[in-house]
C-alpha cells in the first residue's frame, strides 16, 4: 500500500481529514480539484460554468492518472472522482481506498450554504437523489469511516488505527519504533 485515497460524497470531510493525515505521517497532501485548479487556472465552479462537466471529467482523469503514479501521498478526490471505473482502477493499483461517509443532514449542514459545489445546486430532494445513488459505488472501498458525529482528529486516530500494519514504513516518513 503506496497511497491512500480518500473517497465518498461531497462534504464528507475528505480534504480536511487527508491534509491532518498526510502530516502525522509525513506524506505529502494533494486534492484532486485544486490540482484540476493548478493546471486550468480556473476554479471547479468556472470550469462548469464555462466549460460543463464533461470537460471538468475529463480534467479530473487526467489529474487521477497522473498521481496514481506516485507514492506515498494521501489523495483526497472530488466527490464524483471514483465513479468512473478507470479512475478507481488506476488509484487502487497503489492505493488503499477508504470511503468517508456522512449523513444528508450533516452534508447539508457542513456545505449546503457554500456556492463551490455546482451539483449541489439543486433541491435537498436533488442532493438526496445523487447521495443514494452514488452510495453502492463508495461501498466498494476497502472501509468506510462515518464522520457523521466524529472531530477530524478522531476520524484521523480511526483511519491510522485501521490501516495498522498496513502502513509501509519503508515508505513513510514515520520512523519506526
Ligand atoms: C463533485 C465533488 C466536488 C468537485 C465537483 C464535483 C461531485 O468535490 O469535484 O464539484 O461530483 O461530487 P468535493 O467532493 O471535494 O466537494
Amino acid at each position: 500500500m503506496r497511497n491512500i485515497v480518500l473517497l465518498g460524497f461531497m462534504g464528507t470531510g475528505k480534504s480536511t481529514v487527508g491534509k491532518i493525515l498526510a502530516q502525522s505521517l509525513a506524506w505529502d497532501f494533494v486534492d484532486t480539484d485544486c490540482e484540476i485548479g493548478e493546471v486550468t487556472n480556473l476554479s471547479v465552479t468556472e470550469i462548469f460554468r464555462r466549460h460543463g462537466e464533461t470537460r471538468f471529467r475529463s480534467e479530473e482523469s487526467i489529474v487521477v492518472a497522473r498521481l496514481s503514479q506516485q507514492e506515498q501521498i494521501v489523495i483526497a478526490t472530488g466527490g464524483g472522482t471514483v465513479l468512473n471505473p478507470l479512475n478507481w482502477q488506476a488509484l487502487a493499483q497503489k492505493g488503499i481506498m477508504i470511503c468517508l461517509h456522512a449523513s444528508i443532514e450533516a452534508i447539508i449542514s457542513r456545505i449546503g450554504h457554500k456556492n463551490d459545489r455546482p451539483l449541489l445546486k439543486g433541491s435537498r430532494e436533488a442532493i438526496e437523489k445523487l447521495w443514494t445513488e452514488r452510495q453502492a459505488c463508495y461501498a466498494q472501498a476497502d472501509f468506510t469511516i462515518d464522520t457523521t458525529e466524529k472531530t477530524i482528529d478522531e476520524v484521523v486516530n480511526e483511519i491510522l488505527a485501521r490501516l495498522g500494519g498496513r502502513i509501509n514504513h519503508e515508505y513513510s516518513g514515520v520512523a519506526k519504533d
